[in-house]
């Protein structure tokens, strides 16, 4: 399975009073293509994730107004520092999580300082506790006057919207950067589906009670995506060789309630937060798990898993 996260959207939940009949243009930032679309007209973009950051960016530029509607607040952290793509600052998953958190809020704070003092919102969580909002230029527009921050939106009425503060401004577009669900549209939902986003599996690519489901790539990284659907595939080669045995049942279980037990720990309460890995301490994990699998293998005389060798038959 190799469907990707990020292709079904998710609309604000429940619809806004007012939406069904709002005057305007909705769309959701999937949809969105290039700022043309925005050239001369008021714009509300909501959301506080990388999406509503691009795209009001983008619409800063040609739009008459532009509103950057948001519930909650973000840490915003600059594309590069120090010269360097943020990304690849040093980040050893040896070190502790805390410990690393702090160096790299404290020299994002040194750089930009809260929030708050460009008018957004204050974040309700710590540092690291979200997925994260990476902008080298919205701070940038909203401190040139073109985007203006704004509460949740509250309705819309005509052609008019109404945020949570209570004030209300023309809109000919809403753009809604409200996220994205799991969703498996070819299987029915009785046999595989992810409820608000929530789907266990043993660290993000076997499913512990479907023998013969891998998943590729279904895990929200810090970092590149591409190299760990590269480790995950070379896991799955290694288990379909038979040169990796997985743990017994009720080891998967374990491992899967502390992974899920972590996430919930480390980030705050969200659809957007339930597949969420780090990019050094997974490669770093799942290169563990694959010597110990192979381990395993040896010991059980490096026997090719049933499913396989019925789907290689098959073949
Ligand atoms: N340049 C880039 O690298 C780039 C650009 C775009 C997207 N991406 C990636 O694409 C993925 C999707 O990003 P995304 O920004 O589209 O989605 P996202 O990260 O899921 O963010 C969704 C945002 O919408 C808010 N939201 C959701 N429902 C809402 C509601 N009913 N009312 C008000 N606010 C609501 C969320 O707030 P809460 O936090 O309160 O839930 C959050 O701020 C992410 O992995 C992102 O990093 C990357």
């Amino acid at each position: 399975m190799a469907n990707g996260h990020h292709w079904d959207p998710r609309w604000p939940e429940p619809a806004f009073p007012g939406a069904d009949t709002f005057e305007g243009t909705q769309l959701h930032a999937h949809s969105y293509v290039d700022n043309s679309i925005f050239a001369g007209k008021d714009v509300v973009v909501l959301g506080m994730g990388n999406s509503a950051m691009d795209i009001a960016v983008e619409s800063s530029y040609v739009a008459a107004n532009t509103y950057l509607a948001a519930r909650k607040g973000a840490w915003i952290i600059p594309k590069y520092v120090f010269g360097k793509p943020v990304d690849q600052l040093p980040n050893n998953p040896r070190i502790p999580f805390a410990i690393r958190q702090r160096m790299i809020h404290q020299t994002i704070k040194t750089l930009t300082g809260p929030p708050e003092r460009y008018g957004l919102p204050k974040p309700d969580h710590k540092f690291g506790e979200a997925h994260p909002t990476v902008s080298g230029r919205i701070l940038d527009r909203i401190a040139h006057g073109t985007i203006a921050p704004k509460p949740n939106i509250a309705s819309l009425q005509g052609e008019r919207v109404r945020f949570g503060d209570g004030s209300e401004v023309h809109a000919d577009v809403v753009v809604y950067c409200t996220g994205y669900k799991i969703s498996f549209p070819f299987f029915d939902a009785d046999f595989l589906a992810a409820p608000d986003n929530h789907i266990e599996l043993f660290r993000r690519v076997f499913h512990p009670q479907i023998a013969g489901l891998y998943f590729i790539g279904l895990l929200q990284p810090l970092g590149a995506i591409m190299p760990l659907a590269e480790a995950q595939s070379a896991w799955i080669g290694d288990y379909l060789r038979g040169e990796y045995a997985l743990p017994s049942p009720a080891e998967l279980q374990r491992d899967i309630a502390a992974d899920q037990a972590a996430m919930r720990k480390r980030y705050i309460a969200s659809k957007r937060h339930t597949i969420q890995v780090d990019f050094d301490d997974y490669i770093y994990a799942l290169d563990t798990e694959r010597r110990g699998g192979a381990e395993r293998a040896r010991t059980r005389g490096f026997a090719v898993p049933i499913r396989a060798r019925a789907s290689i038959a098959g073949a």
